[in-house]
């Protein structure tokens, strides 16, 4: 990040954040992000001031010698494509930055997935969480399956198919009623072919911001990766807690924190398409930058949905929390 903004920072003045952007020829759509860097530039050291009054460069990073991105991804239990990935955005951050390169070009290169599931699956916090997920939902099917059967799951946000891989695997024997959905076709018909082992699985177009009021109940909704795209978390929460049966419950996976390696790459697809305005979002992130929410927010949101968090994964101490993604389990009332 700092050697994308470095040619475009003084050493000396303050420059407003549009001055910086203008010099980068950053896309307007893009912006949001620049704010963003430069507020994670600011908590290393690297610059000097805040949104409102502009920014100055202050010192380079501590070490001068460039780790080496696949060894430390090697480290942190991620897979070499992500690795790859991750390498590819930075050496291409400056054409990230000025659209002239979109990162679908990196994580869909020619339409294959792989990128995507290594970002999505195949990695450490990823196998944790999926794994936690998939477990969670054949617990609450366990305990719902008395009282309803099939027990019907909706699954928002499939995309790629990363959690669903694994709560399949868990659902064996159960008797469920599947519904695979996105808001884009894209993911669809990979999905068919992929789950085709499973009858009991359904495929459908839904979006989140827009659909939801018009979904049949449900029991258990799954929705990995995606509630962070709501435009109002607060107000999809309450339809979530609407559309599902008393006793039912929602299984979240979401990140609580950008970590520099999001603002760097897949950060890039939260902005608008080219020529559509930015989305105003209403909730807790209005007037922010920010995409995601803290684990606290999380916890505050679904209380005030109705939505109890029964429990939430990794739990503090453990060594995977430190990647600030989590899983929550919410539960509306039986008595409701
Ligand atoms: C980051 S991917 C996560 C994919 C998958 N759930 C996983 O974790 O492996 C986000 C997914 O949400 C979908 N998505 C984005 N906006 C959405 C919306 N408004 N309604 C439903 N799905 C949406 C995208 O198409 C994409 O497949």
């Amino acid at each position: 990040m700092l050697a994308a903004v470095r040619p475009a920072l003084s050493d000396s003045d303050i420059r407003t954040v549009d001055d910086i952007a203008d010099r980068m020829d950053f896309a307007p759509r893009h912006r949001w992000l620049l704010r963003q860097w430069l507020q994670a530039l600011g908590a290393h050291g690297s610059v000097e001031g805040d949104v409102d009054s502009g920014y100055r460069f202050v010192r380079a990073v501590r070490s001068p010698i460039r780790p080496d991105l696949v060894q430390v991804c090697a480290d942190l239990g991620y897979s070499r494509p992500l690795a790859t990935f991750l390498q590819a955005s930075d050496d291409h951050l400056t054409e990230l930055a000025t659209d002239t390169m979109r990162l679908q070009e990196l994580l869909f290169p020619d339409g294959d997935m792989t990128t995507a599931e290594a970002a999505y699956r195949d990695n450490l916090s990823s196998r944790y969480l999926n794994l936690a997920a998939g477990r969670a939902v054949a617990d609450l099917v366990d305990g719902l399956r008395g009282d309803r059967s099939p027990v019907r799951v909706l699954e928002l946000g499939a995309g790629i198919g990363g959690t669903t891989d694994d709560v399949t695997a868990a659902l064996s024997g159960l008797p469920v009623e599947y519904h695979f959905t996105d808001v884009s076709t894209f993911f669809l018909e990979a999905a068919k072919a992929r789950f085709a082992d499973y009858p009991w699985m359904r495929y459908g177009l839904v979006d989140m911001n827009a659909d939801l009021a018009k979904q049949p109940r449900y029991d258990i909704v799954i929705a990995a990766n995606v509630l962070h795209n709501a435009f109002d978390i607060g107000v999809t929460l309450r339809q979530l807690h609407d559309l599902l049966n008393p006793g039912g419950a929602v299984v979240i996976i979401e990140t609580c924190h950008a970590h520099c390696e999001q603002l760097t790459s897949v950060h890039f697809l939260m902005s608008p398409g080219q020529d559509q305005p930015h989305a105003g979002l209403t909730d807790v992130r209005a007037g922010t930058d920010r995409i995601f929410l803290t684990e606290r927010e999380w916890r505050e949101q679904l209380v005030a949905a109705g939505l109890h968090p029964e429990l939430v994964l990794p739990e503090g101490d453990h060594p995977v929390a430190l990647l600030d993604q989590r899983v929550f389990i919410g539960v509306r009332g039986r008595g409701e």
